[in-house]
């Protein structure tokens, strides 16, 4: 069996969690397979919600297997946290929650040094989530790293001082900040017990065992296409690779093994945190899309920045990944507009393109855009192709013939119903 990939286009948060969740009774196995408690995935239904940031968002579909790859970085704490949660909802995990031995450790000074970097950055600060994950990802290209394997070793706890003893010193290089090291080593080492209660598998040959057994797996991507590490607006990106490219490395499978890829778009943009975002919207017109999509961090809880779809930026992420469906959520966000806008091109130094220039942030470009029909009525929760306007149909196909994907799925609302599926 192939193994599916789902995974963000955009700067992130395009709905990835309500996707997986939506699509996950089709699926034996759910693995996420890079970046870490930096996502935030919402999931509603029965009028619950959950944000998940380590856990898989299949943990809900009763006996589904959930695996937390290698490539992913695992704070315990934040991880204890969602397990309080499911506890809470009487979600029973034990043994069908599975992490990769080869996955790494967010240690408590991973943290300091993230906050301390930050801090001496200023203006030209990242914005990142601060949840370490820059320096965890450093550490595990460094070849300093501690893996979720090392728990089981018995010098488990004089890596741990080595480790630490290393980054101490490097934050001595930056200006002071405040940061309670007692308390939070005492909360990591607690939230280390409880992690060491879950079942740890060598992932690689989970993953290939579950391949060859017939089992229908789906990769669940964290973060989004323009923050990956290699081709997202560098510097202004995450530490992982956030492209299909990265479920190969994430989970340990062959190019070959990868099947359907699944790439969820927002039906407008949003960002959070710094860097370019070149159909940004910093008039009213922004600030009514960030109302009426409630878009704040699902992590941070910082205000998203919002702007229009942009189809150039699209075609580059959908040609990284190999995109081979579409799904496009939060259509109901623009039900009160009577145009929208898409950019369909570039104005790169007097030149129109279709491709996105080497560098974002200082290059001189422009988003040309084209205006499309509103809908101008409400589509929350329609679930029949049948019910869209047929402005908003009009839409979609116009991404599809822009794109050139077929959208399989259309979002109009945050619970798990309210999708059409077509
Ligand atoms: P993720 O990181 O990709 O999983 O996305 P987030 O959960 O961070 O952000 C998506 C937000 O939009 C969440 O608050 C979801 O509940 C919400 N959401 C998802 N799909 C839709 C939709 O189609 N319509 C609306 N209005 N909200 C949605
Ligand atoms: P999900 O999975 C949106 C952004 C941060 C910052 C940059 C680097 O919910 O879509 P980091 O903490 O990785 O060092 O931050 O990346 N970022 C996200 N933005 N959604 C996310 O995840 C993000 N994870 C990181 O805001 O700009
Ligand atoms: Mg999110």
């Amino acid at each position: 069996m192939a193994v599916d990939v789902l995974l963000g286009l955009q700067w992130g948060d395009e709905g990835k969690g309500k996707i997986v969740d939506v699509l996950a009774p089709r699926y034996d196995i759910i693995a996420r397979f890079q970046g870490g408690p930096n996502a935030g995935h919402t999931l509603i239904f029965d009028g619950k919600k959950f944000v998940l940031h380590t856990v898989p968002s299949g943990i809900f579909r009763a006996s589904l297997h959930n695996l937390i790859g290698n490539g992913v970085v695992i704070d315990p704490i934040t991880l204890s946290k969602e397990l309080d949660e499911l506890d809470a909802a009487s979600i029973e995990y034990a043994d069908r929650l599975f992490v990769a031995r080869k996955a790494h450790l967010i240690l408590p000074t991973h943290r300091l040094l993230d906050a301390a970097r930050e801090n001496a950055k200023g203006e030209r600060k990242i914005g990142s989530t601060l949840k370490g994950i820059g320096p965890t990802y450093m550490d595990k290209t460094g070849r300093n790293g501690m893996r979720v394997g090392d728990l089981e070793a018995p010098d488990f706890r004089q890596r741990y001082e080595r480790l630490k003893e290393k980054h101490l010193q490097l934050v001595g290089l930056y200006p002071y900040i405040e940061f309670d090291l007692a308390k939070e080593e005492a909360a990591w080492f607690k939230a280390v017990d409880r992690l060491r209660q879950l079942v740890f598998v060598n992932g690689e040959f989970y993953i290939n065992k579950a391949i060859r057994d017939g089992k229908k797996i789906l990769a669940e991507g964290a973060q989004g296409s323009m923050l990956d590490i290699d081709f997202g607006t560098y510097p202004y990106v995450t530490s992982s690779n956030t492209i299909t490219a990265g479920v190969c490395t994430g989970l340990g499978i062959a190019p070959q093994r990868i099947g359907e890829v699944i790439g969820i778009t927002k039906a407008y943009c949003t960002r959070v945190g710094g860097g370019p975002f070149p159909t940004e919207l910093h008039d009213e017109t922004g600030e009514f899309l960030r109302k009426e999509g409630a878009e704040f961090g699902a992590t941070t809880g910082r205000p998203r920045r919002c702007g229009w779809i942009d189809l150039v930026q699209l075609r580059y992420t959908i040609m990284l990944s190999g995109v081979t469906q579409l799904v496009v959520t939060k259509v109901d966000v623009l039900n009160r507009f009577k145009t929208i806008k898409a950019a369909d091109a570039y104005q790169i130094g007097g030149e129109k393109s279709n491709e996105l220039p080497f560098d974002l942030v200082h290059e001189n470009y422009e988003a040309i855009y084209t205006e499309i029909e509103g809908w101008n009525s409400d589509l929350s929760g329609v679930k029949e192709e049948a019910a869209l306007p047929q402005a908003c149909l009009n839409y979609i196909q116009y991404l599809e013939e822009k794109l050139d994907v077929p959208v399989t799925m259309v979002s109009t609302g945050a619970d798990r119903e309210e999708l059409v599926t077509r």
